[in-house]
């Protein structure tokens, strides 16, 4: 019997990610498909039971639904613990498993430049779900002090007392209180949708320089306004679509346990813009 998969969340129109994993499911010949669900927010519960009446195998779970989802799940692993937030289920037999690879997909791409992390002082925008794994991945990789810059204060500080629990240093701001000089940081990561609908980014971008690493998770557009103001500062740039890839590959090794064809699924990711 064909496996179904699925990414659910609200607003799903855009989402590659039926196009990636539908792509590798053809690249290897496995009897699978993978669809988009839109969810709205306060439909969750319902939408879970529709997945598991067509007995889903796997889904992935985008915004709004990543920290929200954790109180339907069975069983989570360590990283999803950690986080607070699931992107990757698994569905046994009516048992939801919840995996988060949104961690070491934000990572792979600075591993694979060799950037170093340990001890540099990061700016992050943002402090939703994303933002919170990556102040987790950061943590890991034992990084300076983070400062967490949110259009809403509180869910700045919020974030601040994840930090501090697992044992990194961070200052909680608004975006308003950025200031213009951000040549003190070397990470520089905007984890907010700013720019997936063509807005200049909010950061002064005048003291970015050719040391500076800026990482931009929005994906669509593949160039952002943030990518392109630092490419233009020859900042090293990480574009979404590496972390989208790398959270993609790590899914299909949990669900189908093979090697994931990692050049069909970049590929489709290219050609998609
Ligand atoms: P995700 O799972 O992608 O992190 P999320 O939890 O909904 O999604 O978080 C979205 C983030 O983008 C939040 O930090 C949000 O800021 P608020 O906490 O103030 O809502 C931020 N964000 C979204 N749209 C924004 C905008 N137009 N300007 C500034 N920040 C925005």
């Amino acid at each position: 019997m064909t496996k179904t998969y699925a990414v659910i969340g609200d607003s799903i129109a855009h989402s590659l990610s039926p196009h990636i994993h539908n792509a590798a499911f053809k690249e290897l010949d496995l009897d699978c498909t993978y669809i988009a669900y839109r969810i709205p927010k306060e439909e969750l519960a319902d939408g879970l039971e529709g997945l598991k009446k067509i007995k889903i195998a796997g889904f992935n779970v985008t915004i709004p639904h990543k920290i929200a989802i954790m109180k339907y799940l069975d069983k989570v692993d360590e990283d999803c613990n950690l986080i607070g937030a699931s992107n990757t289920i698994s569905n046994n037999d009516g048992k939801l498993i919840g995996y988060n690879t949104d961690m070491d997909g934000f990572l792979e791409p600075i591993k694979k430049r060799n950037l170093k992390i340990e001890g540099e002082d990061v700016l992050l925008l943002g402090a939703g779900g994303a933002a919170r794994a990556i102040v987790a991945g950061f943590a890991k990789e034992k990084v300076g002090v983070i400062t967490i810059a949110n259009r809403t204060k509180d869910k700045a500080v919020e974030l601040r007392q994840f930090a501090q629990k697992i044992g990194v240093q961070t200052n909680a701001i608004s975006l308003y209180e950025i200031g213009n000089n951000l040549s003190s940081y070397k990470f520089i990561v905007n984890a907010t949708s700013i720019g997936l609908k063509n807005e200049s980014t909010p950061l002064p971008t005048e003291t970015i320089n050719q040391n500076t690493v800026v990482y931009d998770i929005v994906y669509m557009p593949l160039n952002t306004d943030l990518i392109k103001k630092a490419k233009e500062k020859r900042a090293t740039v990480i574009y979404g679509y590496e972390m989208l890839l790398g959270q993609a590959v790590r899914a299909f090794e949990i669900w189908h346990g093979i090697k994931a064809p990692y050049d069909v699924m970049k590929r489709t990711i290219l050609g998609g813009f």
